[in-house]
């Protein structure tokens, strides 16, 4: 079983930073992240289409420039004991970082709600540009439609179906969509959507299991990844037991 650090070691560091991301790394196999755009088109890595939770400003990520997103403190709300200074950091930023490394990237484009033209272009353009291979790069989306964008931008791409409450034949949506993977909501897979996505080739990773315990449940069910908040956290306690 895999482990991705969700929005980074978001447990530790205020979430989706490069702070976040670079502690995660000795600990997983990949990250998940978030990506937006701004007002003038620069791919941002933050999790909410408004700055106003994770940060010291408010207002929508699409209605502020780079500059001005780069003035926010992104761990002003942070509420555990790590730092509490933080950018928020663009994709450009990320990627740069992680180039080097052999993590696996679970980018989410956040197009759920604001329909950001091109962003699927510019991000699979941007994972290009940073010379990242495809197998390192997995696209998801809660937005299906971005799924099937991305296979139309380029089939080879790796892409999985975000869900949040039961999908009918998760595993066969993801078929018809072209997509490898399903990830779907720790507390509502059953061992019997995994046996189903297994028999089609599909890969089950599910987000965001709250505890060591939880993870244990998701291994015995046969999950191929875990996404969470404290991967060193977990895995140390999982060892332990
Ligand atoms: O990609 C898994 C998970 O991050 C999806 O939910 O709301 O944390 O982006 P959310
Ligand atoms: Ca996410």
């Amino acid at each position: 079983m895999q482990w991705f650090a969700h929005r980074g070691a978001s447990d530790a560091f205020p979430e989706n930073t490069l702070e976040a991301f670079e502690a995660a790394l000795p600990d997983v196999d990949g990250i998940e992240f978030d990506v937006h755009f701004s007002k003038d088109g620069v791919g941002i890595v933050i999790h909410d289409e408004t700055v106003d939770r994770t940060t010291d400003g408010t207002g929508r990520v699409v209605d502020l420039t780079l500059a001005e997103l780069k003035q926010l403190n992104a761990g002003a709300r942070f509420k555990g004991t790590g730092p509490q200074r933080a950018m928020i950091p663009t994709l450009d930023e990320v990627l740069e970082l992680v180039a080097p490394t052999q993590i696996v990237l679970n980018i989410e484009l956040k197009t759920d709600t604001i329909r950001y033209e091109g962003l699927e272009a510019y991000v699979v353009e941007r994972c290009r540009a940073h010379q990242l291979a495809r197998n390192r790069l997995i696209f998801s989306s809660f937005n299906h439609y971005s799924i099937d964008t991305i296979r139309q931008l380029d089939p080879s791409l790796e892409t999985a179906l975000l869900y949040l409450y039961p999908l009918f034949h998760p595993e066969q949506q993801a078929k018809q969509l072209g997509a490898k993977g399903i990830h779907p909501d720790y507390r509502r897979v059953t061992a019997e959507d995994v046996a189903l996505a297994h028999a089609v080739g599909i890969s089950v990773r599910v987000y965001t299991p709250k505890s060591a315990e939880d993870v244990r449940r998701m291994k015995a069910i046969g999950i191929d990844a875990v996404i969470v908040n404290d991967p060193k956290g977990f895995k140390a306690q999982l060892s332990i037991d």
